[in-house]
């Protein structure tokens, strides 16, 4: 299969390739993730044939976004059994690709039952590997629907919280159908007041260093037909200054029991800079990014990335020059602090609204009797 180009232009409509699928040609099973590091320049796919290319495609941020990595570490399972390499390394080596977002541990894990499940009653190599990509499927469509219900549960609170209607919403990172089975987690409340005709504006935050903002939530924003603008991370503060944000939504990698949240470095101060100017801070994700095992903030592993994503410019579409292969914009050999996430305590977060619900305010007992409930049903 070959990398794919989408058309590009200004009248072009933009080609719907998923984020991830999963298909089954001739020379045998593969994954075919929307490679995230070319957008939005060129819509380019991945294949990968193995579990060892999507643990790459994982650390480069081919695929990312805490639902997807899950679906992705699912099929990634799948895929290492049907292609009959060792399951055991290869979920090992999935789940601990990128430490922070719990929900690419908790897809691993799910196909890995089901598939030993399958061996542990006596079935061969195929029907078990048949039942781990049974789980990955059934993963990716819940995904879809808790993405739904997250965007209908979302507008309710926004429209509660923020009457009137007109919402100018600010959002971090990217958090829409790329990260998604569905229409994402925050992004998907913004498309919804868009669709019922009450989205103001999107101020996406651009999400330095690796622009998951300008490259991937513009993007989105522009083909669904928001009015959005972009602004640079540091711009935020005089913006909620000016009055001019009724409420932030961004999603999360990972909450932990006591309801603090692990998203995308920089959402923290956007929490600090909410509670100043009396902004709802809301969090949306599904409840598989609750992490019951977590205790607090401080239990969650935020992942460092190296040092190069800050002192240089990195992009396909540049010159390759700097140590990381991007334009230096920081002398040779400077430090880098760069963690690829932050964790906001609960007492900044308004809300966290999930499938199965929303919490507020966010406290341990609240989020427990949350999952309590989604676990019966
Ligand atoms: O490093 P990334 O791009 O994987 O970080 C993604 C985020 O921080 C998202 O905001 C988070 O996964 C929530 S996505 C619904």
């Amino acid at each position: 299969m070959a990398d794919q180009h989408a058309q590009t232009g200004e009248n072009s409509r933009l080609t719907e390739i998923p984020a991830i699928r999963w298909e089954e040609p001739p020379e045998g099973p593969v994954l075919v993730l929307l490679d995230q590091t070319r957008l939005p320049a060129e819509e380019v796919e991945l294949v990968c044939t193995d579990a060892s290319a999507l643990v790459e495609a994982i650390r480069s941020l081919a695929v990312r976004g805490a639902p997807l990595l899950g679906i992705a570490g699912a099929y990634g399972v799948a895929l290492a059994a049907a292609r009959g390499f060792d399951v055991e390394d290869a979920a090992a080596a999935l789940a601990g690709a990128r430490p922070t977002a719990v929900n690419l541990a908790v897809g691993v894990r799910r196909a890995h039952a089901a598939y030993r499940a399958e061996l542990g009653k006596g079935g061969d190599d195929r029907q078990a590997a048949e039942a781990a990509l049974a789980a990955a499927r059934r993963l990716h469509r819940e995904d879809a629907e808790a993405s739904a219900r997250m965007a209908e549960l979302g507008l309710a609170l926004l429209d509660e919280l923020v009457p009137g209607g007109g919402h100018r919403i600010l959002t971090h990172c990217n958090t829409g159908s790329l990260v998604s089975g569905g229409e994402g987690t925050a992004f998907a409340v913004a498309l919804a007041a868009h669709r019922a005709g009450r989205l103001r504006r999107l101020w996406v935050d651009e999400t330095r260093p690796l622009l998951q903002g300008a490259r991937l939530t513009a993007y989105e924003a522009a083909r669904s037909g928001m009015a959005y603008t972009l602004l640079t991370d540091n711009a935020a503060g005089s913006l909620f200054a000016a009055g001019e944000v009724d409420a932030v939504l961004i999603g999360a990698d990972r909450i932990a029991a006591d309801g603090s949240v692990a998203n995308k470095v920089g959402s923290y101060p956007l929490a600090v800079l909410a509670r100043y100017h009396h902004v709802p801070f809301i969090v949306v994700a599904p409840v598989t990014t609750v992490d019951p095992d977590t205790p607090d903030g401080a239990a969650i592993e935020v992942e460092e990335r190296p040092g190069f994503e800050v002192t240089e410019i990195t992009s396909p579409q540049v010159t390759m020059a700097g140590a990381g292969g991007g334009i230096p914009v920081a002398p040779l050999g400077t430090q880098a602090y760069n963690p690829a996430f932050d964790v906001t305590p609960p007492e900044l977060v308004t809300a966290i609204v999930t499938e199965k619900g929303a919490v507020s305010p966010v406290t341990a007992e609240a989020l427990a009797e949350l999952c309590d409930r989604s676990r019966q049903v």
